[in-house]
């Protein structure tokens, strides 16, 4: 029997106990021997809680204790949940984790010291929720060099953003609601800024070149701008409006970023909606592929916890190799990125923008008051110098 501990009895962490439980015969049969759930750390007690007998308030009560070898980290944040995955690692225990702003500060450190003691640090359930991509990017994809990803990352925001172009709903209704299904982070303006989203994005770039992509570095911007009148437009061009977290390499430059872009209806994202997420990986001998499912949410995200915990139970004692070194890489900035951007400015700006954008295509939409176009394909820095120049109302880049 291997002994299994859950820090942290929230959301994700209750619903690891729950897939455990529910989905035994199939999990022991996976991991080859029986998996036991001994302890339970959080600060409060569960009472009439059918585990309520499990939950510890003192984490030296698994770490001290030899017979655990495996740890869920569902607590979030990265205190005290770094001091705890290190010290787990340093005892030999394998640490699987739902956590990606631990994962992102010090991924590389922690499976270091896993793999010098002969355990496992797993992150699945760190990006994309419940689908599994860090799996296929370690150990699927290995015949490839990837080049390019591309995903919607956040289910928060995916869920708003759907609800907003479907129902034309207020944004800080839909947030409530995204709070209550248990899709949104304690603090919303991680989701909703785009910071969960450039975290997640790191850890994939990371594994992507095998080096660390540090999230401080890339480019970040959220949906809280996004409008309804955003939406009008885009549905006059046939378009939607997707919070894009991206990474490419292209001649030696590294870029990687998170923004909202309009995309048009053939573009694989385009029918991703709700708390969905997707994400498109391009190899160079493969092409694309895209891995699809459920990016948030209790028991989504604890199947990927507990993949993590079959995996581990697999390899007690042994290395499962995973290539994210600590070596940072150097982002090339935005600034010379080249793409078309959708425009808005008040109706009395059209001469002065069609003479300073010079080649405009006018997008025609059911709003008064405005001039809306999209630009030629130009650089962000010559973007920023022109819109300066204007004075619009907002901007939102276009995808391909
Ligand atoms: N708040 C996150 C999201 C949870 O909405 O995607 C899953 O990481």
């Amino acid at each position: 029997m291997i002994q299994v501990a859950v820090l942290g009895y929230g959301t994700v962490g209750s619903g690891v106990v729950e897939v455990i439980e529910k989905n035994k015969e199939e999990i022991n049969k996976k991991s080859g021997e029986e998996l036991n759930i001994k302890y339970i750390l959080d600060l409060r007690d569960f009472p009439g809680d059918p585990y309520e007998d499990k939950v510890v308030h003192d984490v030296n009560q698994i770490l001290d204790d030899p017979e655990v070898k495996i740890i869920c980290e569902t607590m979030g944040g990265l205190k005290p949940a770094y001091d705890f995955t290190k010290r787990a690692l340093l005892s030999g225990k394998s640490v699987c984790t739902s956590n990606k702003e631990l994962v992102a500060a010090h991924g590389p450190e922690l499976i270091q010291i896993a793999h010098e003691n002969k355990c496992n640090y797993l992150f699945e359930a760190s990006v994309g929720g419940g689908i599994p991509i860090i799996r296929p990017l370690n150990y699927s994809l290995t015949a490839e060099k990837i080049d390019a990803i591309t995903g919607i990352l956040n289910g928060t925001t995916n869920y708003i953003l759907s609800k907003m172009e479907k129902e034309g709903a207020g944004f800080e209704e839909v947030l409530k609601e995204a709070q209550e299904k248990g899709y949104a982070e304690r603090n919303p303006e991680a989701d909703v800024e785009g910071y969960d989203a450039c975290r997640k994005i790191a850890i994939l770039s990371s594994l992507m070149c095998g080096k660390n992509v540090k999230y401080e570095d890339i480019y970040t911007e959220g949906i809280t701008k996004i409008t309804a009148t955003d939406f009008i437009y885009a549905h006059a061009m046939g378009k939607t409006i997707k919070l894009l977290a991206q990474s490419k390499e292209e001649d030696g430059n590294f870029y990687a970023m998170v923004a909202p872009f309009m995309i048009s209806r053939d573009h694989p994202l385009y029918m991703v909606n709700d708390v969905f997420n997707a994400v498109c990986v391009h190899g160079n001998m493969l092409g694309d592929s895209m891995y699809y499912g459920r990016g948030a949410g209790k028991l989504p995200t604890a199947s990927a916890v507990v993949s993590d915990v079959v995996d581990c139970a697999r390899h007690i004692g042994k290395v499962i190799m995973c290539f994210w070194d600590a070596e940072d890489v150097k982002l090339t900035g935005i600034d010379e990125a080249s793409r078309r951007f959708f425009v808005r400015v008040s109706a009395e700006k059209e001469r002065e923008a069609i003479a300073v954008f010079e080649s405009v295509r006018v997008v025609e939409a059911d709003v008064s008051g405005e001039f809306a176009f999209v630009t030629d394909v130009m650089t962000e820095k010559e973007f920023n110098k022109k819109a300066e120049a204007v004075g619009i109302i907002s901007r939102i880049r276009i995808e391909g």
